[in-house]
């Protein structure tokens, strides 16, 4: 209810007085208008802290433009969950692409985004007040996604640079018994945002078998699928069982592997027909736009097309990642090596006045300030020690990237 002196209600008041917006991200909006040009604006803004692959956005712009013979049923309303001949082509899109395993297009729904699809299947799955365990670091939407409306409680599950970042059953045993609220659930990313790394067949094993036995939902994330350039391949948690089973959910979409994130389309592969049911019911305030499902339904299965974009952008992301580790090394900066996504963490440790979390702070608005370019601090990925920054590469020239590490080796007093 608003009061005399506000006229928000109490929850619109606490968004705008408490912004969930992280601070980098803000920085980011307010100076991406002024952003690094050679010749006009050489001190520009240079962002390495949103996850977005633009290398291949001209080309994919030119895939969809194939696509002109557009429908008019796109106008009226259709299926909440996604038209039906959109889900039929992902379902056989994804199937063959990266689930490694055939899926129905009745388990899967189509929403707005990633971050829509999150929150509406844990409005579903877990009720407020609840804990939702997520092993950090991690990506630093889902505090928002699943706490501000849907009232669920991230448990962290701490993974720490002593043990490679590493999650263990053990550690998923641990949090669970110290969390201090109830428990269902637990929200699994991989590939890993923001380490880029591909979790092995034997270790999504111990993570499945891990909630099986606790009777939790798992919710796999797999957003960054098909955003591998590493050796170790893909497995996605659709390929481990026979069935998926009633508390298994896959979320994918758009944003990451496409680098279409504005196009807002998020994909759930559910193995509970009630989940998907009630998501449903939820749906119509979330769609994904008709023009835009057939855009997208074209695309996938326009084999040989994409196919070949897939097959050039990870070749491309493999050659940005070499660049960007190349020029790392050259300014003496260290980092942890990557296999997936966009993004590498940056190990700034050395470079903290105190190994707390206000220096990593200061660090931070040191390096925005002196270089103009923005990191997402590691405070932000919930990483369990101060002193790591995320790094990401692909949303911005080869150039500019190059440009925002010679003036980060310069703020940090390295080679560059
Ligand atoms: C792991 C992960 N999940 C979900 C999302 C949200 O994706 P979308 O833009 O489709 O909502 C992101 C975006 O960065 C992400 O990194």
């Amino acid at each position: 209810m608003s009061s005399p002196t506000s006229p928000l209600s109490r929850r619109g008041r606490k968004l705008v007085d408490a912004p969930p917006r992280p601070r980098y991200i803000a920085e980011h909006f307010e100076r991406v208008h002024r952003p690094w040009d050679p010749d006009s604006r050489p001190d520009g803004y240079i962002s390495l802290c949103i996850a977005e692959n633009k290398r291949m956005a001209e080309r994919l712009v030119r895939c969809l433009d194939r696509y002109r013979d557009v429908p008019s049923a796109v106008l009226g309303y259709d299926d909440v969950t996604g038209n039906l001949a959109f889900r039929r082509n992902l379902a056989a899109f994804m199937s063959r692409s990266f689930l490694g395993r055939a899926v129905d297009p009745a388990r899967i729904a189509v929403l707005a985004g990633a971050g829509s699809v999150l929150e509406i299947l844990f409005y579903v799955i877990a009720d407020p007040g609840a804990g939702v365990l997520v092993p950090t670091p991690s990506y630093a939407g889902f505090w928002p996604d699943l706490e501000i409306r849907d009232g669920l409680s991230i448990v962290p599950v701490e993974c720490s640079s002593r043990n490679d970042f590493r999650l263990t059953p053990a550690l998923l045993d641990e949090a669970t018994a110290n969390a201090d609220v109830p428990v269902g659930t637990l929200l699994f990313t991989t590939p890993d945002n923001p380490l880029g790394r591909v979790y092995s067949r034997a270790e999504l094993q111990d993570v499945l078998a891990w909630a099986e036995g606790k009777g939790f939902h798992v919710v796999f994330d797999e957003i960054y699928a098909l955003s591998v350039f590493g050796d170790r391949p893909f497995v996605s948690a659709a390929s481990l069982r026979t069935e998926l089973g009633a508390r298994v959910h896959i979320v994918w979409g758009f944003s990451k592997d496409f680098g279409a994130s504005g196009l807002r389309c998020g994909v759930l592969i559910s193995g509970n027909d009630d989940v998907l049911r009630a998501v449903s019911e939820l749906a119509y305030w979330s769609g994904c736009s008709g023009h835009t499902q057939y855009l997208l339904s074209q695309l996938v299965s326009d084999r040989a097309v994409v196919d070949d974009y897939i097959k050039r952008m990870r070749t491309d992301l493999k050659q940005a990642y070499q660049r960007v580790t190349q020029s790392l090394d050259a300014s003496a900066i260290a980092y942890l090596p990557a296999e997936a996504g966009f993004f590498l963490i940056c190990d700034l440790r050395p470079h903290l006045d105190t190994p707390t979390w206000e220096a990593e702070q200061r660090l931070w608005r040191r390096i925005l300030d002196e270089a103009n370019i923005n990191l997402t601090p590691g405070e932000a990925c919930r990483i369990a020690e101060p002193g790591f920054f995320r790094l990401c590469y692909a949303s911005e020239s080869e150039a500019a990237v190059q440009v925002a590490i010679q003036r980060l080796g310069r703020v940090l007093g390295g080679r560059d």
